[in-house]
C-alpha cells in the first residue's frame, strides 16, 4: 500500500521540530505502513536533496543520540519537496500532478497535514477542493489540521464549514498533541480496564478534582503569537478541557472513534456555562513579571499567562463536585497532573489522625514529566502510639518499563496512516470548547474582574491563587515531580 503525507508548511518550525522526527521514529522502528512517502510544500524553494539535509540536521538536533545517519540515509529518498504557495490555486494544480505522476496509476492514500500559520489553513482548504485534491474516488484522502483551530467559537466555526465544504468529517483529523500522549491515553487505561476505581469514581467519594499543566519555561520567542493568545486559548481550550473530558467521561460501548467522542462530548455538554457574575468570583488571572519585556509581546499587554477556573459539570456523576483547572507559563516547575481528591473517612477513629480534609485519600495521575499514578493514604506511624501519616503507593512507568515514552506525535500521525480518529478532536467538540471558553474571555476583556494579577517566575502563579482555591474550600495539591 502506498501513502503520501504532504505536509504544507513544510519549511516552519512543526515540520522540523516535530514531523520529521515522529516519521523517523516510526519509518526506524519499523511502524510505517506499506511504502510511506513525505512530500514538503511551502515557499522556499529547496531541491529535494536540500530539504532532505536541511532535515536530517533539525532531526539530529532534536533527537540526539537516537538519530541514525544510516537509517536516516535509508529514510531520506522517501522525502520529496514541492515549491508553492498556499494562497495561489494555481500552485496546487501543479502539486497535484506532482502526486499523480509519483502515485503512478495505482494511486495512494493522501494525508494532507496543514502545520502552516493558521491564516494559510482556509484558503489551503479550498485550493485542495479546487484543485480536485479532496476527492476519493475509491481512495483514501484525509486532512490533518493542527492548532490553534480558531481563535473564538465564530471562527472555529467558520473553519469548520470550509474544511466541511470540501471534506467529509471522517476526513478530518484536528489534532491535540495531549490526545497523543500516552499517559493521557492511559487515563482511560486506568478508568476502564481496571474495575476497582470506577464504583468510586463520582461525587458519593470525589470531594474536587484538579487538573494542573504548569510549565516552568517562559513564552520564549513565542511573543508574537502568545500576546494574542493567552493561556485559555493556547492551553484550556484544547489540552486542558480534554483531561478533563477524559477523567470525567463515562465508559465508551467500544473503543472506536465516534463512540468515545459522543462521551467526550456529553461532558463537555454537561459543563455549566459560566455567567458573566461568576466569572470574578470562579476564575483567576495573571501575568508573570518580565512577560512584557519578552520579543514580540506589547509594552503594555494585559494577556494573561496564567489562569485558574472552577467549572461545574451538571450530570448525575459529578454534580457538586468543583473541577479546578489551572495553567501557567514560568511556574515553580514542569508538572502536568490530575489530582482526584477523594472525601475524608465518615468517622475519624483515631486521635493522631489527620486534621484537615486535605489529608484524605487522593490519587495523582503524573502526566508529565515525571509518568506515573500515585495513590496517598493514611498509615500508622510504627512505634508511634496511633500516629498517622499520609503516605503513597507510587507507580512510574520509568522504573516498571524500559521503552522511551514516545513523542504524542508518532501515535498521531500513525493513527492519520491507519484512519483511526478516536485521538482527535471532532467538529463538535472543538466547537463545544470554544463555548466554555469564550465567556470568560469575554468578561475578562468587558470588565477589570477578576484584576489581572503579576506573579513572580518560579511560583504556582500569583500567591492570591492560594486564598481563592481556599475561598471554594479546597487546597491545591501542589507538587513538583522528583526526577530520576
Ligand atoms: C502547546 C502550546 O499547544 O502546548 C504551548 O501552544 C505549550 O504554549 C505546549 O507550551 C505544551 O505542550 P507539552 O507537550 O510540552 O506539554
Amino acid at each position: 500500500m502506498l501513502s503520501t503525507i504532504v505536509i504544507f508548511g513544510a519549511s516552519g518550525d512543526l515540520t522540523g521540530r516535530k514531523l520529521l522526527p515522529a516519521l523517523y521514529e516510526l519509518y526506524r522502528k519499523g511502524r510505517l505502513p506499506g511504502e510511506t512517502r513525505i512530500v514538503g510544500f511551502s515557499r522556499t524553494r529547496f531541491s529535494h536533496e536540500a530539504w532532505r539535509d536541511q532535515l536530517a540536521a533539525s532531526t539530529e538536533r532534536f533527537l540526539g543520540s537516537r538519530f541514525d545517519r544510516s537509517a536516516w540515509d535509508a529514510f531520506a529518498p522517501s522525502l520529496f519537496y514541492h515549491p508553492g504557495d498556499v494562497g495561489q490555486a494555481g500552485d496546487f494544480l501543479s502539486l497535484k500532478d506532482f502526486l499523480d505522476e509519483r502515485d503512478g496509476r495505482s494511486g495512494a492514500t493522501r494525508v494532507y497535514y496543514l502545520a502552516t500559520a493558521p491564516q494559510f489553513y482556509e484558503p489551503a482548504v479550498k485550493h485542495l477542493g479546487v484543485a480536485g485534491l479532496a476527492q476519493e474516488g475509491g481512495l483514501l484522502r484525509r486532512i490533518v489540521v493542527e492548532k490553534p483551530f480558531g481563535a473564538d467559537l465564530a471562527t472555529a466555526r467558520r473553519l469548520n464549514a470550509a474544511l466541511h465544504h470540501v471534506f467529509d468529517e471522517r476526513q478530518i483529523y484536528r489534532i491535540d498533541h495531549y490526545l497523543g500522549k500516552e499517559t493521557v491515553q492511559n487515563v482511560l487505561v486506568f478508568r476502564f480496564a481496571n474495575a476497582i476505581f470506577e464504583p468510586i469514581w463520582n461525587r458519593n467519594y470525589v470531594s474536587h478534582v484538579e487538573i494542573t499543566a504548569a510549565e516552568a519555561e517562559t513564552v520564549g520567542h513565542r511573543g508574537g503569537y502568545y500576546d494574542s493568545a493567552g493561556v485559555l486559548r493556547d492551553m484550556f481550550q484544547n489540552h486542558l478541557l480534554q483531561l478533563l473530558a477524559l477523567s470525567a467521561m463515562e465508559a465508551p460501548a467500544r473503543f472506536e472513534a465516534d463512540a468515545v467522542r459522543d462521551e467526550k462530548v456529553k461532558v463537555l455538554r454537561a459543563i455549566r456555562p459560566m455567567q458573566p457574575e461568576d466569572v470574578a468570583r470562579d476564575t483567576l488571572r495573571g501575568q508573570y513579571a518580565g512577560y512584557r519585556e519578552a520579543p514580540g509581546v506589547a509594552p503594555a499587554s494585559s494577556t494573561d499567562t496564567f489562569a485558574a477556573v472552577k467549572l461545574h459539570l451538571d450530570n448525575w456523576r459529578w454534580q457538586g463536585v468543583p473541577f479546578f483547572l489551572r495553567s501557567g507559563k514560568a511556574m515553580s516547575c514542569a508538572s502536568t497532573q490530575i489530582v482526584i481528591q477523594f472525601r475524608q473517612p465518615p468517622l475519624m477513629l483515631f486521635e493522631g489522625g489527620p486534621r484537615s480534609p486535605h489529608e484524605a485519600n487522593r490519587l495523582v495521575i503524573q502526566i508529565q514529566p515525571a509518568e506515573g499514578i500515585q495513590l496517598h493514604f493514611q498509615t500508622k506511624v510504627p512505634d508511634a502510639g496511633m500516629q498517622l501519616r499520609l503516605t503513597d503507593l507510587n507507580f512510574r512507568f520509568q522504573e516498571r518499563f524500559s521503552a522511551a515514552m514516545p513523542e504524542a506525535y508518532q501515535r498521531l500521525l500513525l493513527d492519520v496512516l491507519q484512519g483511526d480518529a478516536s485521538l482527535f478532536a471532532r467538529s463538535d467538540e472543538v466547537e463545544l470548547a470554544w463555548g466554555i471558553i469564550d465567556p470568560i474571555r469575554t468578561a475578562w476583556s468587558a470588565t477589570d474582574q477578576p484584576p489581572l494579577l503579576t506573579y513572580l517566575p518560579g511560583n504556582w502563579g500569583p500567591l492570591e491563587s492560594i486564598s481563592w482555591i481556599h475561598r471554594h474550600g479546597h487546597q491545591w495539591f501542589d507538587s513538583c515531580p522528583v526526577l530520576h
